[in-house]
């Protein structure tokens, strides 16, 4: 990580050198080379399933059985997947920069298994579950589960511990977020169609504070319209070609 790769643009290359504090913000995207499908898009999770019939509080009230299927199914396809280049170089960030932040909207915990030490997961995580009786939160990553719907031990039902449609975010975590926003230099947006809220918002946070933001995605979003850089291409390729040492 000492030098960066010779065919990226020498000022970008110093920006991303220099800078000292350092916010990766990560969307479904950075999974999809690992085989774990996004959100919206040609084959997006939302296409074949209704978010209100799943990912709601009042869809598990209703009916937790389907909910726990759906989501030991996505635990199925998380448990198969390793890390990618992307994933693997937010890590060495975390190691190369003085002050560095990942927040990621995924559920997967991949970039922890990739060996990012610090990371603030705002979604929530699928392999830890919390009891609808007594709040607590445990880890339950057996795969695939041999009881749906899973129960705490005190017999009351447990939910994955990840934030719902409808439900609001911990705001401890948004704190941090929004602290980490507001003193960063440079801001990468990797991988998230950016029209999921608090999240989307995060740029211009970043952005009023002065940052520089490069966005990493295959496509435009609303985020492009505030990036200094628009990088297109897949973040598995491009963040190990900026990283790239000659
Ligand atoms: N490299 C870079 N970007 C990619 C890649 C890739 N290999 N593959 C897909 N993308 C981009 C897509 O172009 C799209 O803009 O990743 C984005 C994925 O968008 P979404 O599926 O909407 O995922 P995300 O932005 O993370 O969704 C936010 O919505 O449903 C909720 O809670 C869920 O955390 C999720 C939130």
């Amino acid at each position: 990580m000492e030098k960066l790769s010779s065919s990226i643009p020498r000022d970008l290359k110093l920006r991303i050198q220099n800078a000292k504090h350092v916010v990766v913000i990560t969307g479904a995207g950075i999974s999809a080379e690992s085989g774990i499908p996004t959100f919206r898009g040609e084959d997006g999770l939302w296409k074949n399933y209704r978010a209100e019939e799943l990912a709601t509080p009042w869809a598990f009230e209703k009916n937790p059985e389907l909910v726990w299927k759906w989501y030991d199914w996505r635990r199925g396809i998380i448990a198969k997947a390793a890390p990618n280049p992307g994933h693997i170089i937010i890590a060495e960030m975390e190691q190369f920069y003085p002050n560095f932040t990942l927040i990621t909207q995924n559920v997967d915990g991949l970039h922890r298994k990739a060996g990012c030490k610090n990371v603030i997961e705002i979604h929530g995580n699928l392999w830890r579950v919390r009891c609808i009786r007594e709040g607590k939160t445990f880890y339950l990553e057996e795969v695939p589960l041999h009881e749906i719907p899973p129960h705490c031990s005190c017999g009351a039902l447990v939910r994955p511990d990840v934030v719902w449609f409808g439900e609001s975010l911990d705001p401890t975590l948004i704190r941090k977020s929004q602290k980490a926003l507001t003193t960063c230099d440079l801001l990468f947006v990797i991988g998230t169609s950016g029209i999921v809220q608090p999240v989307a918002s995060f740029p211009s946070i970043a952005k009023q504070s002065g940052a520089f933001i490069i966005e990493i995605n295959l496509e435009p979003t609303p985020i492009s319209a505030i990036a200094n850089i628009s990088l297109r291409g897949k973040s598995g390729e491009i963040l190990p070609a900026l990283f790239k040492t000659d």
